[in-house]
């Protein structure tokens, strides 16, 4: 199935040392190409979803929804994005916020290192672009946080270069497209699935592609039950016409969840019964590194050796150097963070210190009230547990 036309295109002698089924070389065929690509990109001009970064598309506004799209729905990112837009409307904005502004406009999307690496790419465009957001793609992919997929999606779409892209939405079609049965984390597949994006680009308006190519995999070709009877582009689909649209691509190998069991405290300022929305309570920033860095938190352990709620409590108290008592058992919090499955148990405590002695503590602890923990930019749980306190059936004090 090669073609003439494709000659100019280095591609054969890359697939030469390839062994595929003829399907998988369907993308070869210039006129295949010009097919599918006229049938997606008529569909994308009338069925395109009106999104806020297609607006105004410039290459400040592309790249922060291309960050806040990965791992990340379009529907959980839109209200995301008019409140940074609205705080940080240009990247100087950005570059002059505090990283625990940033990180708290980001608060409950999830993988904070996303808004870190946006935030330390501003003051490097500040630093070193003097705030303007750089047009190549070698130093667009030196920016903090931006790999090739997110350079290519940012250049094609705000300034039209022709760059490929490739994510868990095209991943899928274009493997669909061409019958490619691999799953999509294998090395080959990968390989061949940049070369079908690359390919498949038109010479103009390589951005409209690309994210019609995400659209048609967002909103049709979904992972099950993908609506052939809908696409704009079935009949060119090598995986309908073969009728492997739901085993194609290959399953990708689960990943084997591990349970834990950790312990968080929540410490009082002073001893008082149950718990108090005037006091204040024990919080600790994250530290760099490890899991939420950046964001607030309860003392929390997170040591395996610890077995029981004691062994906790001594850990920690030797880890802050202040005596902890436990008193109730507050609840229960069921969450998953990378391969862990946790079930994090919450206890109230207070410090056993002499009377009259306030509790004192220096960074990267602090004591802070509910009120003032809504403006901090906190980890899921952390945020769950605070909440949880303000409840009025928690037996908090009325404020
Ligand atoms: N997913 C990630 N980026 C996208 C975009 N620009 N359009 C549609 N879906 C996307």
């Amino acid at each position: 199935m090669r073609s003439a036309s494709t000659a100019s295109l280095d591609f054969e002698a890359w697939l030469d040392s390839h062994d595929s089924p003829d399907h998988d070389r369907i993308w070869l065929d210039s006129t295949w190409r010009a097919a599918v690509r006229r049938d997606l990109l008529r569909w994308f001009r009338r069925e395109s979803r009106d999104l806020p970064w297609r607006v105004e598309s410039t290459t400040y506004r592309v790249w922060v929804s291309e960050i806040m799209l990965q791992q990340t729905q379009v529907a959980t990112v839109v209200d995301y994005y008019h409140r940074f837009m609205k705080s940080f409307p240009t990247v100087r904005d950005l570059a002059d916020a505090s990283e625990q502004t940033v990180l708290s406009h980001w608060e409950g999307l999830g993988y904070y290192r996303r808004a870190r690496s946006l935030h330390a790419a501003a003051r490097k465009i500040v630093d070193e672009h003097g705030g303007e957001f750089p047009e190549t793609y070698p130093e667009v992919l030196a920016l903090p946080g931006v790999g090739r997929y997110t350079a290519g999606a940012i250049l094609s779409i705000a300034c039209d270069q022709r760059l490929p892209i490739l994510e868990g939405n095209t991943q899928r079609v274009f493997s669909r497209w061409v019958a490619s049965r691999a799953p999509v984390t294998e090395r080959a597949a990968t390989t061949l699935l940049w070369k079908i994006a690359e390919a498949m680009l038109p010479t103009r308006d390589a951005g409209s592609f690309n994210q019609a190519a995400m659209e048609l995999g967002a909103l049709i070709c979904r992972p099950t039950s993908p609506h052939c009877t809908q696409c704009p582009v079935s009949k060119h689909c090598q995986a309908s016409r073969l009728g492997l649209q739901e085993v194609i691509p290959g399953k990708v190998k689960k990943l084997k969840y591990e349970d834990r069991k950790e312990y968080a405290f929540v410490v009082l300022d002073r001893e008082v019964a149950g718990v108090a929305t005037k006091s204040r309570y024990l919080i600790r920033l994250l530290p760099e590194g490890g899991r939420w860095a950046g964001l607030w938190d309860f003392p929390r352990t997170s040591d395996q050796s610890y077995r029981k709620i004691e062994d906790a409590s001594r850990g920690l108290s030797a880890e802050i150097g202040l005596p902890l008592k436990v008193k109730d058992k507050l609840l229960t919090i069921q969450h998953a963070v990378t391969r862990f499955k946790i079930k994090l148990n919450v206890y109230s405590a207070t410090c056993k210190l002499p009377r009259n002695t306030a509790l004192r503590v220096s960074k990267p602890w602090r004591l802070a009230t509910l009120e003032e923990m809504k403006d901090l930019p906190m980890s899921v749980t952390g945020r769950k547990i605070a909440d949880y306190l303000a409840r009025p059936s928690s037996g908090t004090e009325s404020s």
